[in-house]
């Protein structure tokens, strides 16, 4: 996600600030701006692209010196990656300068109050409103930290914010609500940062700060309160990481340190989804209803780990929608002369947003004159330029090779889109899908208390070592989980791993099963259908023949103790759901695995991030 630095102290801003942002490029961006306070005004520079275009931008045209300054790297989500949405923003006279990370929930609703009295906005992006908010509270009277305190209350969803105000150079104040932002404690001198990485090389005492607070640094001291203005202590701490662990956020890998974003990726996800009025809004799907409600068939294009979310989402549009759904392997589409006519949806799923295969199954899909919907964790790339909608999934960059918090939440786009698709046709009623956004939103504490069994899930994977070969099975809405787990454990462990469909075994898998086989088994939830029954059934045939059963089963299901040799408990969430929950414990096995084999789990051999070669 963004990368944001605030500094106020006796050195040169501009240094301190472009010098942090280069701490958190690892944190992936599109684009770079800073602001300065100069004499009773903020000087700004901001460009698109790398920190390299900022920093020739400062060349050519110098700003002032100041000791005063914010700076922001931008991973756009409102709006393309370009110069004017580049932060920071200003607001209507100019005075103060804000950067912002996150996602400003009723942005709609105060940029329309803006514009209606009066505000020409220059830029797509939520933060300008912020940052003209910021302002008019500021005009209004007080200080820049009322104004902050103010402006807060007024805000809904996610954001770190921080600004400067052109006519008080002595101070930067920021807020966090759902986001992060950190104090770095100096001698004389204090600084904010995403994380400690953007401060780390000028001091280590640090300074945490709780939800929904305000802080402002002043050369002498750091003062923090509520949103109301009431003070509170902020938690003091020792960063003891070294640079490299401290851009993991002190994990060892980029790609564990993206597991444990799961919660927060999925919330960011499914923030502003819901209308006033209680029904699903898709803000970013600009297919008209008209449009949807005339689709016949759904075909889903996607490569690797994203074909399998397309999976899933098969199971939730056919279920909640009645429309058939075809998945297909973006690399076979175009070669299998599809049937597609204008009323079949062609749904992209793209982390990257820039694989070749999946590139080309939409150029064919709507060469043939079919809407093109992309699903995609990259704004600005070129699947969703080249497709006719686009849902972005909020999983902030991605930087382990292997897809972990792009596969939830593209779970959570595509289904998402299928109880958007079930209200525009009608197919269920508006009491089901609140019901079933309720159980999404459920799904972030439901990761945390998965994520608090990593113990134990380390555990099994080191006892596992040495496997020449590990089965996954799953049933429904589990099988792709089960392919997904293969497929973990093939990229970072280099092992032979066969993900099956539980029913499938007895047709020809079951032949591979032996002795002391790891066999990891993903449990159905227990319930009405037989689903649940059928996979013991196919756990105890692996475990006849020697198999080392390893269990994903709900919490309070007793009747699995006997087949499991091993047990990770899951939270009861519904059968279609359970993919959010169940994945997770196998990308942790996968990279413990990998990780105690001494493989690179971030860069695993032969891999790269996005496939742009057919
Ligand atoms: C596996 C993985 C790949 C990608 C695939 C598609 O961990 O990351 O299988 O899912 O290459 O990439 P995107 O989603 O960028 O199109």
């Amino acid at each position: 996600m963004c990368g944001i630095v605030g500094y106020v102290g006796p050195r040169q801003a501009q240094s301190v600030v472009v010098e942090g942002l280069r701490r958190l490029e690892y944190r992936g961006y599109d684009s770079a701006g800073i602001a300065l306070v100069d004499g009773g005004r903020v000087a700004t520079a901001k460009k698109a692209g790398k920190l390299a275009n900022l920093e020739k931008e400062l060349a050519d045209h110098p700003l002032p010196e100041s000791t005063t300054g914010i700076g922001h790297t931008r991973w756009a989500t409102h709006g393309p990656p370009t110069n004017a949405n580049a932060h920071p923003h200003l607001g209507a006279t100019r005075r103060v300068a804000l950067v912002h990370n996150g996602i400003i929930e009723n942005f709609t609703a105060l940029r329309t109050e803006l514009e209606d009295s009066g505000h020409e906005l220059l830029s797509d992006t939520d933060t300008e409103v912020a940052a003209r908010l910021l302002e008019l509270e500021l005009l209004a009277g007080g200080d820049l930290t009322t104004a902050m305190q103010a402006t807060c209350r007024r805000l809904e969803g996610a954001f770190t914010l921080v600004a400067v105000d052109g006519l008080d150079p002595s101070r930067v104040v920021a807020a966090r609500r759902n986001s992060p932002l950190v104090v770095g404690i100096g001698d004389g001198e204090n600084f904010l940062g995403s994380d400690v990485a953007a401060f780390i090389e000028h001091t280590r005492e640090a300074l945490e700060l709780g939800q929904d607070q305000v802080v402002t640094i002043t050369r002498k001291g750091v003062a923090v309160t509520d949103f109301d203005g009431t003070p509170v202590e902020g938690r003091r701490y020792h960063v003891d990481w070294d640079l490299s662990a401290a851009e993991k956020d002190g994990h060892d890998w980029f790609m564990r340190k993206e597991i444990h974003e799961q919660p927060r990726a999925v919330a960011d996800s499914l923030l502003g989804r819901r209308a006033p009025n209680g029904e699903l809004q898709l803000d970013e799907v600009r297919l008209s209803d008209e449009d949807l409600r005339d689709i016949d068939k759904v075909i889903i294009v996607a490569c690797g780990t994203s074909f399998y979310a397309g999976m899933v989402a098969k199971y939730a549009i056919e279920h909640w929608c009645r429309i058939p759904v075809e998945v297909e392997l973006a690399s076979e589409f175009r070669y299998r002369d599809p049937i597609l006519t204008p009323y079949t949806l062609v749904v992209a799923i793209s982390q990257s947003g820039e694989t070749a295969d999946t590139l080309q199954a939409i150029r064919h899909a709507r060469a043939q004159r079919s809407w093109v919907l992309a699903i995609c964790n990259t704004n600005g790339s070129t699947i969703p330029r080249e497709s006719d909608a686009v849902l972005y999934t909020h999983a902030g960059p991605e930087i382990g090779v292997a897809s972990t918090k792009g596969f939830l939440t593209q779970l959570v786009a595509c289904y998402l889109l299928a109880l958007y698709l079930a209200q525009v046709k009608g197919t269920r009623y508006g009491e089901e899908i609140a019901d079933v956004l309720d159980q999404l939103e459920a799904i972030p504490g439901h990761l945390e208390r998965v994520l608090e069994q990593r113990e134990h899930v380390y555990e099994l994977a080191r006892r596992h070592v040495g496997a020449r070969s590990v089965l996954f099975l799953g049933r429904h809405a589990g099988y792709p989980v089960a392919l997904e787990g293969a497929l973990k454990l093939k990229e970072l462990a280099y092992l032979h791993a066969e993900g099956f469909a539980a029913g499938e075994l007895k047709h020809g898998p079951i032949a591979l099963v032996e002795d002391g086989m790891p066999v990891l088994c993903v449990v159905p939830p227990r319930g009405r259908d037989q689903l649940h029954d059928k996979m013991i059934s196919g756990i105890q045939e692996v475990r006849a023949r020697g198999a080392h059963t390893i269990c994903l089963a709900e919490e309070g299901d007793e009747s699995i103790t006997a087949y499991a040799d091993e047990l990770v408990r899951l939270p009861r969430v519904p059968v279609l759901l359970q993919p959010l929950v169940a994945v997770v414990p196998l990308q942790l096995f996968a990279c413990e695995l990998a990780t105690v084999m001494g493989h690179d789990v971030d860069q695993p051999r032969n891999l790269a991030k996005s496939v742009t070669v057919e």
